[in-house]
């Protein structure tokens, strides 16, 4: 295989390294010291003070690939990830920063180079978004983006949008600017002929993806809503390492790339399942055990174990998942997650040392977490069997389903699926007030909510945003 997971991203730095630029590790994917943000949700966040204004740059140029976690939030729930194809709870996303060098003209080039001369993507499947203006923020039409991407690309090849898909923000606060996409026609030859991608770009289609995001940056968002511009001009840019290796691999899914293959080959061995790729049970469970591994083993290899609040309670709440799945949908009655993080490591650790050197560790939390949360499931098992063999009711009523829910961990399709098998039914309507009645609570419990980071535009990046306290207390 000529463009391997591995060599994409070496490429990647070895091409800006050889056009001035640092390449610095990763950030840690936890984050540590500051209160608003447990994880680290974009290449960016490590350099914010230096947008700012608030810290000189040592390095001009800078480029890396960043752990990121985006996990929970109100476009994408993590509940969604293994269902499809391309979102993902861990992803690295590629970058490169001038930090008051180079500027528009530049970056465009620089992408454009490396896009279609070195990773060789056919041009004519390329379609780039510039920021169409926005009165509201007093700003027009990126012209000079417009002209620059015209020495590169046909003119009806460059689409204006909004706001939302093409002004960044950092948050409510901080440094934000104009940006400008890159996105890919991925579909057939005969499907190609039938619709115009123009019309397809950031509508959501699986098959027409964003993979980068360049961002002007130019000013700063202040607390009282204005911009105020930069005193510098900077570079902000990242790009969907796994979505890239899915155009470059011409694999249909993100899963499909090789590093998803071993994990998901690893999943196979361990169960005796064969994974079809299909959109449905059992596939979607390896998608989910292959995609939470990865944040799982980075947030434990940082140093954020499983608990039962803050950051370490998504990180077992993550872990639950996949051990559900691999429960239910795999026949996994005994742990073997543990097992798969050994692929990881070797397909990860030569990039990321800290896999490696934490491999131990890795497996060591996750196998116990394994067995204790197996023996909770195996106990709600127990609960509905007595159920079932106590009463004629063939309805499980909704405050038991809740019970399992919330105590037992079984998520509600589960116990749906266990009552069907047994003929039963499960009062959902009795279900879904318990819930309500829950979320109620944490609500009054705690009025403060705090975000995981509010990404005002969403891309190919974007996966997940603004985990609140409620979620937390699921
Ligand atoms: N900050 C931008 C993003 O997260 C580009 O790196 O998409």
């Amino acid at each position: 295989m000529e463009w391997t997971t591995n060599k994409v991203r070496a490429t990647f730095l070895g091409y800006f390294k050889d056009h001035g630029h640092a390449v610095v590790d990763s950030a840690p994917i936890v984050i540590k010291d500051d209160p608003t943000l447990m994880f680290t949700n974009a290449g960016m966040n490590q350099f914010k003070s230096i947008f700012v204004g608030n810290e000189d740059a040592v390095q001009k140029r800078i480029a890396d690939t960043q752990k990121c976690l985006r996990v929970s939030g109100k476009h994408n729930d993590l509940e969604e990830v293994g269902r499809d194809h391309y979102h993902h709870t861990m992803f690295e996303m590629l970058g490169n920063w001038s930090f008051g060098d180079y500027f528009k003209k530049e970056a465009i080039a620089l992408a454009w180079d490396l896009l279609i001369n070195v990773y060789g993507i056919d041009a004519d499947r390329v379609y780039v978004t510039i920021f169409g203006g926005d009165d509201d923020l007093g700003l027009g039409l990126d012209e000079e983006a417009r002209d620059l991407w015209k020495q590169h690309i046909d003119e009806e090849r460059i689409l204006p949008f909004g706001r939302k898909d093409n002004f960044w923000e950092m948050g409510e606060t901080g440094p934000c600017g104009p940006c400008s996409e890159i996105h890919v026609d991925l579909r057939s030859e005969d499907e190609r002929g039938k619709v115009d991608a123009r019309s397809l770009v950031n509508q959501d289609d699986p098959s027409v993806i964003e993979i980068w995001n360049l961002v002007f940056m130019q000013f700063n968002r202040l607390e009282n809503g204005d911009l105020k511009t930069l005193k510098e001009k900077h570079i902000d840019t990242g790009m969907g390492l796994e979505r890239l290796v899915r155009v470059l691999q011409g694999v249909d899914s993100n899963y499909e790339i090789d590093l998803f293959r071993a994990l998901i080959a690893s999943i196979s061995k361990q169960t005796g399942v064969a994974y079809k790729g299909t959109a449905e049970l059992p596939d979607v469970a390896f998608r989910v055990i292959a995609d939470h591994i990865r944040a799982i083993a980075f947030c434990i290899a940082d140093g954020q174990l499983p608990s039962n609040n803050g950051a370490g309670y998504v990180v077992r709440r993550v872990l639950r998942r996949a051990i559900r799945y691999g429960f239910s949908q795999l026949n996994m009655k005994k742990p073997f997650i543990y097992a798969i993080a050994g692929t990881l490591v070797d397909e990860m650790g030569a990039e990321f040392s800290e896999l490696t050197r934490g491999k131990e560790l890795i497996q060591k939390v996750i196998k116990e977490e394994e067995s204790t949360f197996l023996s909770t499931l195996e106990k709600g098992l127990d609960r509905l069997s007595t159920l079932f063999d106590s009463e004629n009711g063939q309805v499980v009523e909704g405050p038991v389903a809740f019970e399992l829910y919330d105590t037992f961990g079984f998520p509600i399709d589960l116990t749906n699926l266990i009552a069907a098998e047994k003929g039963w039914k499960v009062d959902m309507e009795g279900f879904n007030k318990e819930l309500l009645k829950q979320k109620e609570r944490s609500r009054n419990a705690g009025k403060t909510s705090f975000g995981d980071w509010t990404v005002l535009h969403e891309g190919p990046n974007s996966y997940f945003l603004d985990m609140t306290i409620c979620d937390l207390l699921r």
